[in-house]
C-alpha cells in the first residue's frame, strides 16, 4: 500500500493565487464581456529588457553549434553570473562573497519552499503575519506546522504580526524560534524595514543559534535611504543568514525564471548533540542532488542585466512599475481608503472599507469594476481587514483600474 504525506491533506484545498485563478475563470465564464484587469498576482508585465534578449539570442546560437555547445552545466550555476552577481549586487555595498557562496536556481519561490528541507522537524518556525503563503505550506507539507486551528494559525508556528498597528514592523518573539522567515521589502504589505530593526533580528539570531531565511526578491523597488537591499549589510548577518534573491521582478524573469540563494559558509546548523555543521555544505549537497542548473541560454540572459545597457534598462522598468505604484496609492487613498506599501515596493497594501472581509471586497471589486486583486486574509489571519493591489500592470490598464475605482466603485 502506498501511504501518503499526510501533512499534505491538512493544506487548505488549493495554493493560494490559483484559488483566485479558479474565482476569476469562473466570473469570466458567466461574464465573457467583462473586461478584466489583473492587479493579483505580482507578475510582470513588460517584456524582457532588450539587452536580455540579446544576450539569449546569442546564446540559442551557441547552443546550435558544436564548438559552443552546452550540456550539462555546474548546479550552482556558471561562474559567470556568480561573478557579476557578487560584484554588482553585494560588493557595492560593501559585502564580501566567494562564488561558491551563491546557488543559481529557477526562482524563489522554489528556492524559499525547498530550503527548508535541510532543517530538522524539530526547528520552531516564525513567520510574520501576513506573509507570502510559500514559507507556511512548504513548512506544512514538511510536517513543521501542527494543526490549523479556528483562528487561522497552525499551532506550532510563530506568528509575529504585521498590521498598521505596529507599523507593519515585526516585533521579536516572547518565545525561542530557530527560523525566522523576514521579506524586505515585504510581499504583501509593500513595506521595508530598518537597518536598526534588521539589526535586531540578526543580533537574535546570533544569540539564539538561529537562521534567518530574508526574502529580497523586491530589493530593485527600494527608493528610500537607511533601507537595506541586502540583509549582509548588517553586522553578523552572514553568520545567521540566508539570502534569496530573483530576476523575476527586476529583469521580468518571471517566465523566464532565474534566481539564486545566497549561503555564507560561516552560518551554521546544529545536530542534535550540538555540533556546528555549514549549512553551505548542506545546500550544496542537497542542490546538487536534486537540481541539475538553470538552462545556459538563461543565466546568459541574467548576466547581460548586469551590462551597462541591461541595468539601465531595468531601472526604467523600475521606474514604469514604481509609476503604476505611485497612482494607485494615489487613487486609492482619494477614496479616503487608509493605504501602505507602494513607495519602496511594487505591492500596495490597503485597509478594507467599512470593515469588509477581505474575500467580501475582492468578490466585491470583481464584479463591480472588473478589477482583480488578493484579499489580505489569504496571507494569515493578520491580513483580514487588507487587501493587496500589484504596480506589476500595464501603465494603461492601471490607469483605467484606477478609473474605474475613483469614479464606478461604491463603498
Ligand atoms: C505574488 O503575487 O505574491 C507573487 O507573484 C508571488 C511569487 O512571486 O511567486
Amino acid at each position: 500500500m502506498a501511504l501518503i504525506n499526510e501533512n499534505y491533506l491538512k493544506l487548505p484545498g488549493s495554493y493560494l493565487f490559483s484559488e483566485i485563478a479558479r474565482r476569476v475563470e469562473a466570473y469570466k465564464t458567466a461574464n465573457p464581456e467583462a473586461n478584466i484587469i489583473r492587479l493579483g498576482i505580482g507578475d510582470v508585465t513588460k517584456p524582457l529588457p532588450e539587452a536580455v534578449i540579446k544576450s539569449l539570442h546569442n546564446a540559442v546560437d551557441e547552443m546550435a553549434d558544436e564548438k559552443t555547445f552546452k550540456g550539462y552545466g555546474p548546479e550552482q550555476g556558471y561562474d559567470f553570473l556568480l561573478k557579476k552577481i557578487i560584484e554588482f549586487d553585494f560588493n557595492p555595498r560593501g559585502v564580501e562573497l566567494a562564488i561558491d557562496e551563491i546557488f543559481v536556481s529557477d526562482g524563489s519561490k522554489s528556492d524559499t519552499a525547498n530550503f527548508q528541507e535541510i532543517f530538522g522537524l524539530n526547528n520552531k518556525i516564525a513567520i510574520t503575519d501576513p506573509v507570502y503563503p510559500v514559507y507556511v505550506d512548504s513548512n506544512v507539507m514538511a510536517g513543521r506546522s501542527g494543526t490549523l486551528g479556528a483562528d487561522g494559525k497552525w499551532t506550532d508556528m510563530v506568528y509575529i504580526p504585521c498590521t498598521a498597528e505596529n507599523g507593519f514592523v515585526p516585533q521579536i518573539p516572547t518565545e525561542k524560534v530557530d527560523l525566522i522567515y523576514l521579506c524586505f521589502p515585504n510581499n504583501p504589505t509593500g513595506t521595508t524595514i530598518s537597518k536598526t530593526e534588521l539589526k535586531k533580528w540578526v543580533d537574535y539570531a546570533k544569540v539564539n543559534q538561529a537562521i534567518i531565511l530574508y526574502d529580497a526578491a523586491y530589493e530593485a523597488y527600494i527608493q528610500e535611504d537607511d533601507v537595506p537591499h541586502s540583509i549582509y549589510e548588517i553586522a553578523g548577518a552572514k553568520e545567521v543568514a540566508i539570502e534569496f534573491r530573483s530576476f523575476s521582478k527586476n529583469a521580468g524573469f518571471t517566465g523566464t525564471r532565474c534566481s539564486y540563494v545566497v549561503v555564507p559558509k560561516e552560518v551554521m546548523g546544529y545536530t542534535e548533540s550540538g555540533e556546528p555543521i555549514e549549512i553551505n555544505k548542506l545546500w550544496n549537497r542537497r542542490h546538487c542532488t536534486k537540481f541539475n542548473g538553470v538552462p545556459y541560454i538563461i543565466q546568459k540572459g541574467a548576466e547581460a542585466v548586469y551590462t551597462t545597457a541591461g541595468q539601465q534598462q531595468i531601472k526604467a522598468l523600475v521606474e514604469y512599475y514604481m509609476a503604476n505604484a505611485k497612482m494607485i496609492r494615489e487613487g486609492v487613498a482619494s477614496k479616503g481608503i487608509e493605504v501602505f506599501g507602494g513607495i519602496n515596493a511594487p505591492y500596495i497594501w490597503l485597509k478594507t472599507p467599512t470593515g469588509m472581509d477581505s474575500w467580501t471586497f475582492f468578490d466585491k471589486l470583481l464584479t463591480e469594476v472588473n478589477i482583480v486583486g488578493t484579499p489580505g486574509v489569504g496571507f494569515g489571519p493578520n491580513g483580514e481587514g487588507y487587501f493587496r493591489l500589484t504596480a506589476f500592470g500595464s501603465k494603461e490598464n492601471t490607469e483605467e483600474a484606477i478609473r474605474r475605482f475613483t469614479t464606478e466603485f461604491k463603498i
